[in-house]
């Protein structure tokens, strides 16, 4: 469990082929675990390089370990471009996973990209997550999210209103390319029954130690650290620090 004052769960493995196998494994069980439980389960994908091969295998070698007529698939957020974009979140995940598995497509819930004003496909989205939950507190089963050397996550960037919003999802202007993009909020995330957050490379060093040093409240990768329910951390050797004492929880 996480959350203030509590150690964060943080699983480091030798390179980011381990890490995500690992992870990998892990989502294949929650998904089958929310599905028993609920019938249904809901799965949160981001975007970004680092969860493709954790992608892969859960098409490949962890596939049948999951009742993929039973899932949903969601996205943290995505960059305002058509979805064939090559810099779609949505593209991406299609080819790494969503055209090799017997998930439904009318199971597939891409944020829309196609409405001339970004603001109301953020509205869309808010009511497409909030006809799955059937009016209810959204709490998606399985979100799995990376950072950024900012610490960033989803396209929650340091000082969005996405941070502390109460929306579901908003339209955001990122300092990142492309920079119009669409995100659920950080209060949403966090409510998720499980959250694995991908951590690779040295590049995130210093932003992963900052996230669970819980000294910089303002970084979102934090203030999620701070306010899930459930959040584990998959992390590769070279993204971890190099002595526990730069860690202080
Ligand atoms: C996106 C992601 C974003 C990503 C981080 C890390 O749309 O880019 O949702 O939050 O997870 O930027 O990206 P990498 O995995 O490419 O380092």
């Amino acid at each position: 469990m996480s959350g203030a004052g509590t150690a964060p769960d943080v699983r480091v493995f030798p390179d980011a082929q381990a890490l995500s196998a690992a992870a990998a494994a892990w989502v294949a069980d929650e998904l089958r675990d929310s599905a028993a439980a609920r019938s249904r389960a809901s799965l949160v994908l981001s975007g970004g390089s680092t969860p493709q091969t954790m992608y892969e295998l859960l098409a490949t070698q962890f596939t049948d370990r999951i009742p993929w007529p039973d899932v949903h698939a969601f996205w943290s957020d995505e960059r305002y471009v058509p979805h064939g974009d090559p810099l779609s979140n949505y593209r991406m995940a299609r080819h790494a996973l969503l055209d090799r598995v017997a998930l439904p497509v009318e199971q597939v819930h891409p944020m829309p990209t196609h409405f001339a004003d970004p603001h109301a496909a953020a509205h869309d989205y808010e009511r497409t997550v909030t006809d799955f939950f059937s009016g209810a507190q959204p709490i998606f089963d399985v979100a799995l999210l990376g950072i950024g050397a900012d610490g960033h996550t989803a396209s929650v960037f340091p000082g969005s209103a996405a941070i502390t919003s109460a929306r579901i999802a908003l339209a955001v202007i990122a300092p990142a390319e492309p920079p119009s993009r669409l995100t659920l909020t950080l209060p949403i995330i966090a409510k998720a029954r499980r959250i694995g957050v991908l951590v690779a490379g040295a590049g995130k060093k210093a932003a992963l130690a900052a996230a669970l040093s819980g000294r910089n409240p303002e970084l979102p990768a934090a203030a999620l650290a701070l306010t899930a329910s459930s959040l584990v951390w998959w992390v590769d050797r070279d993204a971890w620090p190099a002595t526990p004492e730069e860690i202080t929880w």
